[in-house]
């Protein structure tokens, strides 16, 4: 027994498994068991058919004290190394100018953009750790953060090499994303075109080379890249082997997703304009849809992603917080299952998978998302009655407990 002993076993615990293969809703499991050994789970089933004594099975016992275990939550769509922040533009859009108005009369993106190319590599750290650990305390075990505020070669590696450091200071899986097509920087005003053919054939080899990417993203927008110039992005990207996804149909309808889903792509974020074909070209390439319902908020969008279409052909909702300066100052995913279900009518157990398996799925990650034996031991402890109960309370945290490949961090503990 004593070669094959477990590193650790969960009694007193229910399980949230969002696994499909079990029936229930939520893929619950109640009083439950969950064994780990080497960082994967090696067991899952009732307490009652534990193949022995927990203390005897595993070298340590957690108890779960009644609450329920969920994988290890997944935020797939962030911005949050920057420097800086854009109080003053919330000012402004309270005083009626809205988000494209203060684009195009070079604040928004921009503005940032001037922050963070002023900010050197360890004040971006010190600034993003709040913010990180803000989503740490809320159970998160794994982030993609995007590049996007440098908009040159210098400052884009920066703010990767920021976002690779936040995952060696802190308890966190992090997927990096170039966004150098994010906005065209001051000094290329004149000639967007030079900028798209600057990310294609200089920033984005350097920032493949060095391996600080990834995947690739774009913002294809009125006020951002047209789809000719996003696809000369992802045809570069394609040439380095790396996988696209892009900031899509957020204002306007371009044809993004379809661009996203004609290669190949993980997924399309925003989708608020998006129309029933580009939603089946989606559903024919798996890609995701990645809803981010604080952009909508903070935009006071009034256009809803198309939730039923999604369903309807099948495409997996994931939900993000796209953490970011302008568009969705949040460091907040439980708020974005309220918002999900409040603004958007996700049920809770769509929102859970919004940020557990179809999250994961949204990152290319099939080792996690999930708790079922053969995956990463990703897993956070909540103290709640059931399920609903993250999607349903403001401001509350109830993470009791965080667990990243099989070793438990508590939240706010070593922070
Ligand atoms: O996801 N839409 C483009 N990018 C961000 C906003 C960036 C910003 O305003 O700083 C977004 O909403
Ligand atoms: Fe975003």
């Amino acid at each position: 027994m004593s070669a094959e002993r477990w590193d650790s076993v969960w009694i007193d615990v229910n399980l949230a498994t969002m696994d499909d293969d079990v029936a229930a809703p939520y893929g619950a499991i109640q009083d439950a068991a969950l064994g780990v050994k080497d960082g994967r789970i090696v067991f899952i089933g009732s307490r009652a058919d534990l193949p022995g004594r927990p203390q005897d099975l595993a070298a340590e016992v957690h108890s779960g004290e009644g609450g329920w275990l969920t994988p290890g939550l997944v935020d797939c769509h962030t911005h949050l190394v920057y420097g800086g922040n854009r109080a003053r533009e919330f000012e402004l859009r309270l005083q009626g100018a809205s988000y494209e108005e203060i684009a195009k009369a070079g604040g928004g993106i921009v503005s940032t953009v001037m922050a963070t190319r002023n900010a050197d590599e360890d004040s971006l750290l010190a600034a993003s750790l709040p913010r990180l650990d803000a989503l740490l305390a809320e159970g998160v075990t794994t982030i993609e953060i995007k590049s996007g505020y440098g908009l040159d070669t210098e400052t884009e590696t920066r703010m990767l090499r920021v976002a690779r450091r936040l995952g060696e200071v802190r308890p966190v899986d992090v997927r990096t994303t170039f966004l150098g097509a994010h906005a065209v920087p001051p000094e290329y005003k004149a000639d967007p075109e030079a900028y798209v053919d600057l990310v294609c054939a200089e920033m984005l080899p350097a920032i493949a080379k060095a391996g600080l990417a990834d995947a690739v993203d774009a913002f294809c927008e009125g006020i951002g890249f047209s789809t000719e110039q996003t696809r000369k992005v992802f045809e570069a990207a394609r040439a380095h082997g790396l996988p696209v996804k892009l900031h899509a149909e957020q204002l306007s309808n371009l044809g993004g997703a379809a661009l996203v889903a004609e290669f190949g792509g993980l997924s399309a974020d925003h989708i608020e304009y998006l129309d029933e074909a580009g939603v089946q070209a989606m559903a024919k390439a798996g890609v995701v849809a990645v809803l981010l319902p604080g952009a909508f908020y903070m935009l006071r969008e009034t256009r809803k992603p198309p939730i039923e279409l999604l369903r309807k052909h099948g495409v997996a909702m994931a939900l993000s917080t796209d953490c970011n300066p302008g568009t969705s100052p949040v460091t907040s995913l439980l708020l974005m299952l309220n918002m999900a279900c409040t603004l958007f009518f996700l049920t809770p157990e769509e929102a859970l998978a919004g940020v557990t398996r179809h999250a994961a799925k949204a990152l290319g990650l099939d080792d996690r998302g999930v708790l079922r034996p053969g995956m990463r031991a990703d897993m956070a402890l909540w103290r709640i009655g059931a399920p609903a109960e993250l999607a349903y309370a403001i401001g509350l945290n109830p993470c009791a407990a965080v667990v990243r490949a099989g070793k438990q961090h508590t939240p706010r503990q070593e922070r």
